[in-house]
């Protein structure tokens, strides 16, 4: 969408833009008071970027825009997300719903494993087109960062094309993509029996490459009973730290087996899931700046009761994030509003927090957190415009209330 009020023109050498009559959901923490919230403000944008933002007596602008008294926040930032797959996982549901558990159901070959085949078989074109319409869909929303993981391809080739495939969407699409190699995600069917042959090919192999190629921001892991131990885990980050790269992890989504502690000893940028993660491990997080990401639309989907030790993040002052988890199996979930919501309800987040776990702690769960996230001079004019009464309507409704207009690095999309 361009923008659609007028522009007035007024001369050269002047700031760039400027969208005045607006309340800033600036969510900056050092500005005191719910939202970081700034009413009755302008911000201006110059080369992509918060050139300023105040209230009172705005600069003229190449460009100005009436806001129209509606508020400006950041825009949304999914920070787990495994956007990129083939097939489809609807006959596992009917599965579930007559009682069979997600372990049983990948334990008999479903699960992960089938979406491996199907995505293996699926051309790039394919893969692109199913990826771009849930891409849109998320973009829809206010979304203008999102994080692909891979993990259903499970080999050198096939990790890596998928990692090239996100590569393309974040430059076709108006969004900025944040790539992670998950190839720890499950044990693809050739090392049947033998996952620590495959963990090999993850340390020796893949991990190599995609740092060499610069296809992946980050390397995850799946620890668990049906993913990959502690142990193994601990080597393919060992392997991720020659390289470079960050970590993160999928970790006591279904049981405890420690995966938060050692994410924190790599001082990962995310723990995701957590459910089964004890209270009093929860300060292991803290030094690290590691941040607890929640994912309540797999908590739904697995019909979870375990809830993530939400209490003991707040008085540790681990920082929450909330992301869709977008895949086939646990979370076919192409809503960052509905997973605000649902943290909101399922896991007792005030709407502030859901708000922020979309923003400013999804921005630091990306290592974006000095860029992106919140409205602060010098971030990125990733903005969306909504015509809400108060902020808290972000997280309220379900498909309610749209954005009125979004900016990206600036540019109206
Ligand atoms: O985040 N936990 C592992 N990975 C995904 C599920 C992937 C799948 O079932 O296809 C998750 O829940
Ligand atoms: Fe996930």
């Amino acid at each position: 969408m361009r923008s659609p009020w007028p522009a007035t023109v007024k001369g050269l050498n002047m700031l760039e833009q400027l969208i005045e009559n607006v309340h800033l959901i600036t969510l900056d923490p050092e500005r005191e008071g719910a939202y970081g919230l700034l009413p009755n403000a302008w911000l201006g944008i110059q080369e992509g970027k918060i050139h300023s933002l105040g209230q009172g007596d705005a600069p003229e602008a190449e460009m100005t825009v009436d806001g129209q008294g509606q508020f400006l926040s950041p825009g949304l930032i999914d920070c787990h997300n495994h956007l990129i797959w083939g097939g489809n996982r609807a006959e596992e549901f009917e599965w579930r719903l007559q009682g069979r558990s997600y372990q049983e159901i990948a334990q008999a070959g479903g699960g992960i494993a089938s979406t491996v085949k199907a995505t293996r078989d699926a051309s790039d074109e394919e893969l692109y087109q199913g990826a771009a319409e849930r891409l849109q869909t998320l973009l829809d929303e206010g979304v203008t960062t999102v994080e692909v993981k891979s993990g259903y391809g499970l080999s050198l080739e096939h990790e890596l094309r998928v990692l090239r495939i996100a590569k393309q969407l974040g430059e076709a699409f108006p969004v900025q993509i944040s790539t992670t190699l998950l190839a720890a995600h499950a044990l693809p069917p050739e090392f049947k029996d033998n996952s620590d042959a495959y963990i090999d090919l993850v340390c020796e192999e893949i991990i190599p490459a995609a740092a060499g190629e610069n296809l992946a921001d980050c390397v995850d892991v799946f620890c668990e009973g049906v993913g990959f131990s502690p142990e193994q885990c601990r080597r393919v980050f060992e392997s991720a730290r020659a390289h470079r790269l960050p970590v993160k992890g999928h970790v006591e989504q279904l049981s405890d087996l420690g995966g938060a502690k050692l994410v924190a000893e790599f001082h990962g940028w995310s723990v995701d899931h957590i459910e089964y993660l004890r209270p009093e491990d929860v300060p292991s997080l803290k030094p690290s700046g590691t941040v607890a990401v929640l994912l309540p639309g797999a908590f739904y989907s697995l019909k979870e009761t375990q809830m993530p030790p939400i209490q003991a993040l707040r008085e540790a002052g681990v920082p929450m994030a909330v992301a869709t988890d977008l895949n086939p199996g646990t979370s076919p979930l192409a809503s960052l509003r509905l997973a605000m919501n649902q943290a909101c309800v399922l896991f007792g987040l005030t709407p502030e927090e859901s708000l922020r776990g979309v923003s400013q702690y999804a921005a630091q769960a990306l290592g974006l957190g000095k860029q992106k996230g919140i409205l602060r001079i010098g971030f990125d004019a990733d903005l969306v415009l909504w015509n809400i009464k108060h902020p808290s309507e972000l997280s309220y409704g379900f498909n309610l209330v749209k954005p009125a207009a979004v900016l990206r690095n600036g540019a109206w999309i």
